[in-house]
């Protein structure tokens, strides 16, 4: 008798989309569609190398390949597969990565002017989507943790004391794990928010491999969340622009969710990328577990060693920290040391072949994956130990924490944002713009938080922070000026 668990590993050796462009590409087939490279036919002829094999396989809604927005055939069977694999009712695949999922959700929740509460240090994605919405987002400011010094996750008492604030609130949409891997009870935060009868949103674009082993979180579908949104191309194994939006239960309008999915995405989404969300899924489902029996006791490896370096440390889940959960493949080195910034320390790991996530004032982020190896640690950790042989005695041992990390704090929201962006605007020099209304987004990058939004007044506190921040050689995103010598105000 074939048993349900045996039904399952049965389905999931399949990966219909994957499976139907390759039995494509081995017909005889002469290309009468788009696109016009007609199988790698016509190409520039350096590139071809790399290229052949994937061209071979970028078809586009021609018979038997289904469509995006209106599945029937392998697109609809792969997202099944994909809802199964990840406990959702439902799975949607995203060309456009989180960034369409987070807007298409917010679109499908909010109707102009309504609310929705949102974590301040949410990706800028989140805001976009509240623009697009129009709707009137209501800031949760994060916990921050002290040790490290970075923001984390939004605390259940502040969310539902927001909400008895807020009762006319159509969603809460909160981002778990955040992008250094912190996270919080999520299973509480639904019920607690479900209690207020609206649905808890996560953006989880850093969770794609949440639930697939015990020593990992569980992702926010097992935790009972009515959206989530992850990044199969961040932490699995998809093709970078591959997402998969999951859905449950009935506290989402399905038919206004597909509407904005349709607004946002390609009419054209490329199959070698949805196919290898296709392939993700199975390669989670098939080897994740057993990669990840090996590449985390490898990384584990790699944290002990830092431990040993004074002037390094990495966060660690104790007693009494602001998160519940933290992901074992994200390494945040976090330097106490006024000798060393964060980027430098990422140059000489570049220097050595070794390709940091992100760097900060303060912090350098280390993201593994399945795909880690001993060898990629054992890199990370030779050039660590050769900083450490040539001027360990020379660092001092203070704590430096990150400013902007610390300081997500609310600010007077003099405009809604979507009308802020329609506004005449200005541009003033940084120092001469506290007191005026920013009329655009303010993003350090990474890890993407805006310090600023449009509609919010700019005060002479976040004014001396952009300034730190731009003495320190960071890069800001949203901004018309990238050097940050200017900021948009509104007229
Ligand atoms: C927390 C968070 N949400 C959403 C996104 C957007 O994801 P994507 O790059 O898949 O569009 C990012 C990207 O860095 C992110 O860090």
């Amino acid at each position: 008798m074939v048993t349900r668990e045996d039904a399952f590993w049965q389905r999931q050796q399949h990966a219909p989309l994957y499976e139907a462009l390759v039995s494509h590409s081995r017909g005889r087939r002469h290309s009468f569609h788009v696109p016009g490279h007609k199988y790698g036919a016509s190409f520039d002829q350096a590139g071809s190398g790399h290229y052949h094999s994937l061209l071979s396989l970028d078809l586009t809604e021609i018979s038997g390949m289904d469509d995006l927005h209106q599945p029937q055939g392998v697109i609809a069977l792969a997202q099944q597969l994909a809802a199964e694999a990840f406990g959702a009712d439902e799975t949607k695949f995203l060309i456009g990565g989180s960034t369409v999922g987070n807007m298409a959700l917010i679109m499908s929740v909010c109707k102009p002017g309504e609310k929705i509460l949102v974590q301040r240090n949410c990706h800028k994605s989140v805001y976009n989507g509240i623009i697009l919405a129009q709707a009137i987002p209501v800031f949760i400011i994060p916990a921050v943790d002290p040790s490290t010094g970075v923001a984390a996750g939004a605390r259940r008492e502040d969310v539902e004391r927001v909400l008895h604030a807020h009762p006319d609130a159509k969603a809460v949409f909160l981002t778990n794990p955040t992008y250094y891997g912190m996270g919080i009870d999520l299973a509480k935060m639904a019920a607690a928010v479900h209690r207020f009868g609206i649905p808890l949103l996560i953006d989880e674009a850093h969770g794609a491999h949440y639930g697939f082993h015990p020593d990992v979180p569980l992702s926010a579908m097992l935790c009972g969340a009515d959206a989530a949104v992850q990044s199969t191309h961040k932490m699995a194994t998809s093709m970078t622009m591959t997402s998969m939006l999951h859905i449950q239960g009935e506290r989402i309008n399905r038919e206004r969710l597909y509407r904005a999915l349709a607004m946002l995405q390609s009419s054209s989404p490329s199959y070698p990328l949805m196919a290898s969300l296709d392939l993700a899924r199975r390669h989670i489902v098939l080897a994740g577990r057993k990669e990840l029996e090996r590449a985390l006791p490898t990384v584990e490896w790699l944290r002990d060693k830092i431990g040993t370096i004074p002037w390094l440390s990495t966060p660690a889940l104790t007693d009494g920290a602001v998160y519940t959960t933290l992901d074992p493949l994200k390494l945040l080195l976090c330097l106490h040391t006024a000798e060393l910034s964060g980027y430098q320390l990422q140059a000489i790991l570049e220097a050595n072949g070794v390709y940091p996530e992100l760097a900060e004032p303060t912090h350098v982020l280390l993201a593994a994956s399945t795909g880690t190896s001993a060898n990629d640690v054992e890199q990370v950790w030779n050039t660590i130990e050769s900083i450490v042989l040539e001027t360990g005695h020379r660092h001092n041992h203070e704590k430096m924490y990150p400013s902007v990390l610390a300081s997500s704090f609310l600010r007077e929201q003099a405009l809604p944002m979507h009308e802020a962006v329609n506004r005449t605007c200005r541009s003033v020099a940084l120092e001469q713009a506290a007191g005026k209304v920013c009329a655009e987004m303010v993003i350090p990058y990474p890890p993407g938080i805006p310090l600023l939004v449009p509609g919010e007044r700019i005060d002479t506190e976040v004014v001396s922070l952009l300034r730190e921040l731009r003495s320190s050689g960071t890069r800001f995103h949203g901004v018309n000026d990238a050097s940050l010598q200017e900021i948009d105000i509104i007229a």
